[in-house]
């Protein structure tokens, strides 16, 4: 439970919020490479954290994200001219470099006025079918991450992005929510059975067991989390970790998440996969993966989980139901939506853009959730009291999520040596 003044605190993020400014000192996705401008090509509007900008690739294709207003008199970057080295306002046809350099103020006649002056870009990275930006004060900003998943070519990696109608904060929640796999998920993981994908290898056992023993150590890079569940004998021991702000090494070990708010009421929910051995960025393995768990296209566009469908009618509410086959669902499937992203999306809109956590009754189960919360809260509050914000140069790229059978009495911490911890098990529901 949160108190409302907390809950506030963690959930805002636009310009001036103490979250906000916290999550903008580290480096985030904002976009796929795949959404991308083509070089030269049309510059585009993005909307990162309730503010927007506008990204475009010069023609030798480095990437640029600039400010969304002209810096001379506001005009709107969208509108400005593809001009190969820079991208041209059409008001008075001032030019930028894609690091903010101005090539040209035409409407000025002293030619040296436009070398005292600087545009206003973010320094951007591309690195693992993502563009990075850092939105924080200027040259301030922390080291690169560097993620296993970034060494991977194109071919034996798979990004993937749906956009969920709801605080990025309960997106989250659920993603560090091991016991809701068993139930919310039950019929899709049964297809698992049937399934030669690795990823099914790795879920399958997740039906069994629903009130699986959830352990919580706080890290340098923010937190890593058990769920040990006992299977044929077997314990299986599911570790996640995640990394401040927004983060997640999924216990899989080859998926990584990232959940970057649009704005207060809706977020990016990126998603990379990869696999040094096998080619699954390329058909039909690209494909097999994505639809089983329903980020294909035609999936996402069915329940309004892409750029172009996430305001039209088919995005999940209460007036369609969120997209609820209850025919299906009489006839057994367990929740009659149809695969794992719409059943997480379905529970995370469901309760409210912003969920009341003053409302909510934690248990034994949810010692993820509330280490989440206080990992946030700790985030939102240095920021706000000027102090070092944890994390902030811990090498989150190191951890990783990671799944196998332990002995009976073996600690699980041995999965993950190298998370250093900073306190151990203490947490509470
Ligand atoms: S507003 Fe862009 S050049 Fe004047
Ligand atoms: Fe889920």
């Amino acid at each position: 439970m949160l108190t409302q003044q907390d809950n506030e605190l963690i959930c805002r993020t636009g310009p001036d919020t103490a979250m906000g400014n916290a999550m903008r000192r580290f480096w985030l996705p904002v976009m796929q490479s795949s959404d991308m401008p083509l070089p030269d090509g049309d510059p585009q509007t993005i909307e990162v954290l309730g503010q927007r900008y506008v990204v475009w690739r010069d023609q030798q294709g480095r990437p640029g994200l600039y400010a969304e207003g002209c810096l001379h008199r506001g005009a709107s970057m969208q509108l400005a001219r593809a001009e190969g080295d820079g991208l041209r306002c059409i008001y008075h046809g001032w030019k930028f470099a894609v690091d903010g350099t101005v090539l040209d103020t035409p409407n000025v006649t002293d030619p040296r006025f436009k070398d005292r002056i600087k545009g206003r870009t973010y320094p951007v990275r591309e690195a693992g079918g993502l563009l990075w930006a850092y939105l924080g004060p200027q040259g301030e900003e922390p080291p690169f991450p560097h993620w296993a998943f970034m060494d991977q070519p194109d071919a034996h990696r798979i990004n993937a992005r749906a956009i969920v109608n709801c605080n990025f904060v309960q997106v989250m929640e659920g993603l560090v929510d091991s016991s809701h796999l068993t139930v919310l998920h039950g019929s899709a993981l049964a297809r698992t059975n049937d399934s030669d994908l690795d990823y099914a290898k790795k879920t399958s056992h997740m039906q069994f067991d629903a009130s699986p023993k959830i352990e919580a150590d706080e890290t340098d890079f923010g937190f890593h989390y058990v769920a040990i569940r006992e299977t044929d004998g077997k314990r299986i021991a599911r570790v996640t970790a995640f990394v401040t702000p927004c983060f997640i090494a999924n216990a899989n070990g080859d998926v990584w998440l990232a959940i970057v708010p649009i704005d207060d009421e809706r977020c990016n929910f990126y998603h990379v996969w990869w696999d040094a051995e096998k080619p699954i960025g390329e058909e039909p393995l690209r494909s097999a993966q994505l639809t089983f768990v329903g980020l294909d296209e035609p999936t996402l566009r069915k329940y309004g989980m892409t750029a172009d469908t996430c305001d039209s009618p088919a995005a999940m509410s209460v007036a369609n139901g969120f997209g609820q086959d209850r025919a299906r669902q009489r006839n057994g499937h367990f929740t009659g939506l149809d695969s794992i992203t719409q059943e997480d999306a379905a529970c995370s809109i469901s309760s409210g853009p912003i969920r009341d956590r003053s409302l909510e009754m934690l248990s034994t189960a949810d010692l993820a959730i509330s280490r989440l919360q206080r990992t946030l809260l700790a985030c939102a509050r240095a920021e706000r009291d000027r102090k070092e914000i944890p994390a902030l140069r811990a090498e989150g790229g190191r951890a990783i999520g990671v799944s196998a059978e332990i002995a009976e009495d073996e600690d699980w911490r041995r999965l993950v040596p190298h998370h250093p911890i900073v306190s151990s098990g203490a947490a509470r529901a």
